[in-house]
């Protein structure tokens, strides 16, 4: 399956998730750390991964998806989100209108279908996350886009 997923920062809770599932699912994995442009033209689904911060996404993930072009995109490629967090509020949301509205620029949206898991933070914060079931549960997530 041509399946890219996208993490904005090669440490923390979010990428322990995607190297995860990018080894069990056999996809690649791109780390967007830089403002360098990487080439998604070979991908019919791309999953952008982020931390919820504040109710933004991390800014390594908007840099990024302000390099790309509408012309390097299909019109059936499909944009996924996965997201580890708190769980607060609806900052869930907040990042998925946020991200949705970066992929407008290129007249492509964020399918609805999400993922989230609880990420460990500021001490005893969800310590712990994201454990075993976190990491099977996005994996299987993930399985079943490729589908
Ligand atoms: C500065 C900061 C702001 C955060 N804001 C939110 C938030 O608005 N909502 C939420 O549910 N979690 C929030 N969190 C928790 C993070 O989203 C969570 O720990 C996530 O796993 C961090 O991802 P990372 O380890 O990949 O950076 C925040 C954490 C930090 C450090």
């Amino acid at each position: 399956m041509s399946v890219l997923l996208i993490c904005p920062k090669k440490s923390g809770n979010t990428f322990t998730v995607c190297e995860f599932v990018s080894k069990h699912a056999a996809i690649d994995l791109k780390v967007v750390n830089e403002r360098e442009h990487y080439r998604i033209d070979d991908y019919k689904t791309i999953i952008l991964s982020s931390g919820v911060y504040m109710g933004k996404p991390h800014v390594n993930l908007t840099k990024w998806l302000e390099t790309i072009t509408k012309k390097e995109i299909d019109t059936s490629t499909k944009f996924y989100m996965f997201m580890t967090w708190f769980g607060r509020g609806k900052s869930d949301k907040t990042v998925m209108r946020k991200i949705d509205s970066y992929l407008s620029r290129v007249d492509a949206k964020l399918e609805e279908n999400y993922s989230t898991c609880f990420g460990q933070g500021m001490g005893l914060v969800r310590m712990g996350h994201p454990d075993s079931t976190d990491l099977e549960k996005t994996l299987n997530w993930v399985k079943a886009l490729g589908k």
